[in-house]
């Protein structure tokens, strides 16, 4: 199997005389799964590997998570997401303006980013890793009216009491989920944080949603909206990103509004 890299992009340099970054991706030939995805990138005269769910490494580079992801391998999702919860909005003709957002698995902020571009009112991100803070703070400063960096399915009181002062209205988790990332009992309690009526947003893996899954998603996501605890308003299949191999990875978007705590 070959290990070769190539460079996807002409004169995307390391920190070349423009200043930019040089990245290089794995041979399109060379498939692999999602969670092994990886780039190299060009850092004081030495190339690095970077797996991207080591997002600590990832983050640790600025300006690398959006060149790879989202320039080179089109990433869509915050958009995609953003837009669908528009329309929503605008069809219950309620103002972004009363939305106050627990973004969950926040990253450096491009939920939070398109978040206030809407006009909410309130966003709070929330990650399991400080590395996600500190770029959010390098990159996006001031985009998150608060920034934690918690376990929402292992809070203690304080952090508890401090949530539910938030009120929260709205829920997104953007390519978060799955993958060992946010598991099922987290999304839970963040979901239990939002007020009855408030929007529900985030979005899967088309796979997670098979029966096959093992993630438990597949049977959750049903089930909630099986017994109406969410009211589902949008459903889309789109094109998350590309692979590194160039193939379209999908996922599924979902917007709905919370009738009841998930118990
Ligand atoms: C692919 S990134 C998505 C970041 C952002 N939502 C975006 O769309 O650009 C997934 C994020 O989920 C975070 N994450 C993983 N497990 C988590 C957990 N249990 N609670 C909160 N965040 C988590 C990771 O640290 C990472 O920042």
């Amino acid at each position: 199997m070959s290990t070769g890299v190539a460079c996807i992009a002409e004169g995307e340099s390391s920190k070349n005389a423009n200043g930019e970054l040089l990245v290089a991706l794995p041979e399109p030939g060379l498939s692999m799964t999602q969670d092994a995805e990886w780039c190299v990138v060009h850092i004081d005269g030495k190339w690095r590997h970077i797996r991207f769910h080591d997002y600590d490494e990832l983050y640790s580079v600025p300006g690398l998570y959006e060149k790879v992801i989202y320039d080179i391998l089109r990433c869509d999702s915050p958009r995609v997401l953003r837009d669908l919860l528009e329309t929503e909005l605008s069809t219950s003709a309620t103002p972004a303006d009363e939305l106050r957002a627990l973004d969950l698995g926040a990253g450096n902020g491009l939920v939070g980013e398109e978040l206030a571009d809407l006009g909410a009112d309130f966003i709070v991100g929330v990650d399991i890793i400080e590395d996600a803070a500190e770029a959010t703070k390098r990159d996006r400063p001031g985009i998150y009216d608060n920034y934690h960096v918690v376990d929402l399915a292992n809070l203690n009181e304080g952090q508890q009491r401090e949530m539910a002062g938030y009120r929260f209205n709205t829920l997104t988790c953007v390519a978060a989920l799955g993958f060992g990332d946010i598991p099922a009992q987290t999304f839970i309690a963040a979901y239990n944080l939002i007020r009855s009526g408030g929007w529900i947003v985030f979005n899967i893996k088309e796979d997670f949603l098979t029966n096959g899954d093992d993630t438990g998603f597949a049977g959750f996501i049903r089930a909630i909206l099986d017994d109406g605890t969410l009211e589902l308003r949008q459903r889309r299949r789109y094109q998350h990103r590309l692979a590194t191999d160039h193939k379209p990875i999908h996922y599924v978007a979902f917007v709905g509004r919370k009738r009841r705590d998930i118990s």
